[in-house]
């Protein structure tokens, strides 16, 4: 007797999404699940947050933009936004070298003035020493609102129309693309074609609204911390498997 065993499916190395971006859900849960206390989720959310980087960086992943903290987190116990507010200064002591050594660039985004200073020194240190790193760009969602980033592109437009420097007639989806925050990106590489929610819920809240409009979704149950270098890949796979016609047939 002989088993037919179906051959696995494999990542598509032409066709690798250029830009994914990661909504890290569920380190919460993950630790309740372990009796453990949240924040010991969101540390071993830092972990996987890094093979992530790394198996994406080995892939020809050009960018990776993760939701880190939205501007609705605030809301949550103090100890844990202190908590969470700490994570880049360990995550630049324990995992940029690492980084830095695999060509990873980080980049930020996120309206900074309400981060506490040694998050945002950390921050600037790992963009200092990554900023003429040509491989991944490991673009971090910090204090990020996608609405708010909106209104702020079009308070920047109107006050150009002011004074006189732009026609209102001339605005083009460029030009808002163009004062959005992601405008830190290679220009080729700005909106995601691929966007992972962990943790089973079924929405994008307020992440990338504007940039999402052609982004292919992609939802799993697992929760953040167990996310691995696998799931990336089967994410990938069904990208893979979906046909992008951006409105055309
Ligand atoms: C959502 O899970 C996760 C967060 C709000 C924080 C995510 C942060 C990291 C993974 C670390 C990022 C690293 C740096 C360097 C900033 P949740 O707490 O909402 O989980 P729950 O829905 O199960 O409660």
């Amino acid at each position: 007797m002989f088993k037919l065993r179906r051959r696995q499916e494999e990542v598509r190395m032409d066709k690798i999404p250029h830009h994914i971006a990661i909504i890290m859900d569920g380190n919460g849960r993950w630790a309740k699940k372990r009796m453990k206390p949240r924040v010991l989720g969101h540390k071993a959310g830092m972990d996987a947050l890094q093979d992530v980087t790394i198996s994406a960086s080995k892939l020809g992943v050009r960018v990776l933009t993760v939701y880190a903290f939205s501007t609705e987190n605030w809301s949550r116990p103090k100890e844990e936004v202190k908590f969470i507010m700490h994570l880049p200064v360990e995550f630049f002591d324990k995992y940029v070298p690492e980084l830095h050594k695999n060509n990873v660039r980080i980049q930020v985004i996120g309206e900074h003035n309400r981060l506490p200073k040694e998050t945002l020194d950390a921050l600037e240190r790992a963009k200092e020493l990554t900023k003429h790193n040509s491989g991944l760009v490991l673009n971090f969602a910090l204090n990020y609102g996608g609405r708010a980033e909106i209104t702020n592109a079009v308070k920047l437009i109107a006050q150009e129309v002011l004074d006189a420097r732009l026609n209102p007639g001339d605005i083009t989806e460029d030009i808002i693309s163009d004062y959005l925050m992601t405008n830190n990106l290679p220009y080729l590489y700005r909106d995601p074609d691929l966007i992972i929610r962990t943790s089973g819920e079924i929405r994008l809240s307020n992440f990338l609204p504007w940039q999402s409009a052609y982004s292919e979704l992609y939802f799993t149950k697992t929760l953040w911390p167990d996310f691995g270098s696998e799931d990336l890949h089967q994410a990938i796979i069904e990208y893979n498997r979906r046909q992008r016609r951006f409105g055309g047939i």
